[in-house]
């Protein structure tokens, strides 16, 4: 959580600056006209998201979004009215993020020509090569697709593993079928 505060603080600091900008962005508005964010803000799930609302520097839930193929949990893009700034939540892992995104940049509601994004997530590191703060460029991203992991050091003594598929209880348990 600390961690988590820490991220979220610089990435208020980074939007206050941009939000000093004038916000009138032609072509902002309008039914017509394509919305042309000058921040995307992308979350990757619902706590991240929400931290976003209810703050006095901006307020990303004037102006709703429904793009078509967004995850059904998130269907919305959520705008300051003028459309300066957005935000979104991608849902977790990489797949989400990877057609979540795919969608966005796709889609005609749109100009992201002069967009910067801030990904404001949390992110964990091993204490021995990084403290908060710290910035790091990964060289390789293992996708072990969507499970929920215990810290070896954690888990039940019966457990062969840490790793429990999403709502499953054990490891080697198949979710049930909703
Ligand atoms: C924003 O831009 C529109 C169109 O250019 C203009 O009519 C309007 O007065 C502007 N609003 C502000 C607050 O500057
Ligand atoms: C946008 O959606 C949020 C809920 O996600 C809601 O609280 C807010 O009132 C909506 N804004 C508009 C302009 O409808």
């Amino acid at each position: 959580m600390l961690a988590f505060g820490f991220l979220l603080g610089l990435a208020l600091a980074r939007i206050a600056t941009v939000g000093a900008l004038p916000t009138n962005t032609s072509g902002g508005l309008g039914s017509r006209s394509k919305i042309a964010p000058k921040v995307f803000i992308i979350d990757l799930f619902n706590e991240e998201g929400s931290s976003w609302f209810g703050i006095p520097e901006f307020n990303v839930l004037e102006r709703n979004v429904t793009v078509p193929g967004f995850s059904p949990l998130f269907p919305e893009a959520h705008c300051t009215q003028d459309g300066a700034i957005c935000q979104l939540v991608t849902g977790e892992a990489e797949i989400n993020a990877a057609s979540t995104i795919t969608t966005l940049v796709h889609s005609s509601l749109f100009d992201l020509t002069r967009t910067y994004f801030l990904i404001a997530g949390i992110a964990g590191i091993n204490p021995k090569v990084g403290t908060i703060g710290s910035v790091t460029f990964a060289r390789y991203a293992v996708q072990v697709g969507l499970q929920y992991e215990f810290d070896a050091r954690e888990k039940p003594v019966e457990f062969p593993t840490g790793y429990v598929p999403q709502g499953a209880f054990a490891p080697d348990q198949f979710p049930p079928i909703l």
